[in-house]
């Protein structure tokens, strides 16, 4: 575990350094999402929903009403990926919260969408590593599942043959929702965390 914690660590600190750099070595995933039906401002992202947050405690998406969502679906043991896109979450708030700009208004959120090794203590060691207000949430499969197929989430459980721990593979994009779960926009791998934090920026700024 010390081992896996040092990497993460590692993998922090680069992406936070250097995302952009980063982005080029990602390795390509399946891009399952329809990108154009998620133009679409319809129950299919507002809906309520229901799963366990990090702090042990049940989570109601009722409680998100009047915050914007950062939304993403990963999980905690994934080796590459996961920690490079929520350290670029966590970085576009730091960028606007070192411009003196309250990011209260956004919750960032982490799904996991492997929830059998995903408990609330292992989602509680890890959204700590990023934003401190980054929210874990899991939950069991079917609610997870049903969560994630809800938002055209792609994700597949990857056997090792070695017969270690297996990997997930998974869609890696960012939801931007509005006040009221309604979808906004997608961030991509192509999006470095200064582009967020230039898309949030109007969100906090303006109306208030
Ligand atoms: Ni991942």
């Amino acid at each position: 575990m010390a081992k896996i914690r040092l990497t993460l660590w590692i993998l922090v600190g680069l992406a936070l350094l250097g995302v952009a750099a980063l982005q080029i070595m990602r390795p390509g995933k399946p891009e399952s999402l329809n990108l154009t039906n998620a133009n679409e401002n319809n129950q299919r992202y507002s809906a309520p929903f229901e799963l366990t947050a990090h702090t042990g405690q049940r989570f109601s998406s009722d409680s998100l009403d009047g915050r914007f969502r950062l939304m993403y679906f990963g999980y905690s043991f994934c080796p590459d990926v996961c920690p490079i896109d929520l350290a670029k979450i966590t970085a576009a708030l730091k960028t606007l919260e070192s411009d003196g700009i309250d990011t209260d208004l956004i919750q960032p959120i982490f799904v996991s969408i492997d929830p059998e090794r995903d408990t609330p203590e292992a989602m509680a060691d890890y959204v700590n590593l990023f934003h401190p207000r980054l929210l874990g949430l899991t939950g069991s499969l079917e609610e997870v599942d049903a969560l994630a197929k809800r938002f055209g989430v792609y994700y597949k459980k990857i056997p090792q043959s070695d017969g270690s721990d297996y990997l997930m593979d998974h869609l890696v994009v960012i939801f931007l929702m509005d006040q009221k779960g309604n979808y906004v926009r997608l961030f991509t791998n192509r999006d470095s965390a200064d582009s967020i934090a230039s898309a949030l920026k109007p969100l906090l700024t303006t109306g208030r």
